[in-house]
């Protein structure tokens, strides 16, 4: 299968370890072994643990305390992943056929148009409205998301935004995909990292055909142990399970020990996120006033990220270039993410950390604002 680049995860894996300020990142500064065994997680038995299989779609215990997080799920409407982007990798296998029309919305984290195109879909997108907080157009999305339409990806809460749907707008595209007779994917992998709003509600429920992805790497805060899940009727879950055989087996087995703990002690790792995002948002709130209109945001309503939009013609992509060369500091351009003018910005550090990476980009903007 050829398959085109996902432009920001190579831009990531190429120089996110070589910078001295990674403020492409997206999910809260991680969480150690030390802070789990305080959670709970027992160190002495993880060394004497033979390091042999694991069960490949999850361990029992593992899926009865995920199916337990959404109501009327068992064991069966769950399959253990290799992060959250391994779940979205497997749905688009499991379901996507040459020919099938694929809706997603704009901007979006990207790992999707490339992957369901390399499958042989048509992508149909629609945008988000930064005047109405990112809620979709309407308009739009009831032309992308029409009878014959396969499946409408979306991420709630929203990367690259941090923005949330309302109640309204999910209950809105859900109507919209039973009707039309679509599945619907929700990758709910920012669920737990709102910053003062209550937790953002599942599509889970909401129809026959809907599947929600989520994992450990952002609201959580343990992206290294590399664990997601998809929750999906249990017919679609088998055939995920047989997709998995071909890919990576499963999971490993230290990974689903952390996860059980993470899973059963979430309220810790969730009070430690929103805990860490309301320190760190007045901070960038800020950092964006400090350049008199220059910059514009909506304040993101959670995840580790916010997008700004910045007032020059200048590329996204050379804007971001200049500020890892000259700062030595590493962001998202906007037109790797589906929307040129903006660049997301990691807001998930140690204040220290922060601070220094948007003084950093800030004196690139200046440079950038004095030459318009
Ligand atoms: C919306 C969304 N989905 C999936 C992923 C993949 O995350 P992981 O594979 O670490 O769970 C990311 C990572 O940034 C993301 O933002």
């Amino acid at each position: 299968m050829r398959i085109e680049p996902f432009a920001m995860e190579r831009m990531q894996s190429t120089w996110e370890n070589l910078v001295d300020y990674d403020m492409s990142e997206s999910g809260v500064r991680p969480l150690t072994l030390r802070e789990l065994a305080a959670m709970g997680l027992d160190i002495e038995a993880l060394l004497d643990t033979p390091l042999g299989y694991s069960q490949s779609n999850g361990t029992l215990e593992l899926r009865e305390s995920l199916a337990a997080l959404y109501p009327g799920a068992t064991v069966d409407h769950i399959e253990v992943t290799n992060g959250s982007s391994e779940a979205n990798y497997i749905v688009a296998l499991a379901l996507i056929e040459p020919g099938d029309r694929v809706a997603i919305e704009t901007p979006n984290y990207m790992q999707y148009p490339g992957l369901v195109r390399s499958l042989g879909a048509q992508v149909e997108t629609f945008r988000l409205i930064p005047e109405t907080g990112w809620q979709p157009d309407w308009q739009e999305f009831e032309r992308a998301v029409s009878p014959g339409t396969k499946l409408v990806y979306l991420s709630n809460p929203h990367n690259p935004t941090g923005s949330v749907l309302s109640p309204e707008a999910m209950r809105r595209i859900a109507d919209r995909c039973n009707e039309v007779g679509a599945w619907l994917l929700a990758d709910e992998v920012y669920q737990g990292a709102e910053i003062h709003s209550p937790r953002t509600q599942s599509f889970w429920g909401m129809g026959g055909r809907v599947i929600v992805n989520n994992g450990l790497s952002k609201a959580y805060g343990i992206p290294g142990v590399r664990i997601g899940w998809i929750a999906g009727p249990p017919s679609f879950i088998a055939q995920c399970w047989s997709q998995h055989d071909y890919i990576t087996i499963g999971p490993n087995k230290l990974s689903d020990r952390i996860a059980r703990i993470a899973i059963e002690e979430r309220e810790r790792c969730f009070a430690r996120t929103r805990a860490i995002l309301q320190h760190n948002l007045p901070i960038a709130r800020d950092w964006v006033a400090s350049f008199d209109g220059f910059l514009e945001w909506t304040e993101p309503a959670a995840a580790a990220l916010t997008l700004v939009r910045y007032r020059s013609p200048v590329p996204s992509i050379e804007l971001a270039e200049s500020i890892r060369t000259r700062q030595s500091t590493l962001i998202v351009p906007g037109a790797q993410l589906g929307l040129e003018g903006y660049l997301r910005i990691w807001i998930g550090g140690r204040e220290e950390y922060l601070c220094e990476g948007l003084r950093r980009i800030g004196v690139e903007l200046d440079r950038c604002r004095s030459a318009v």
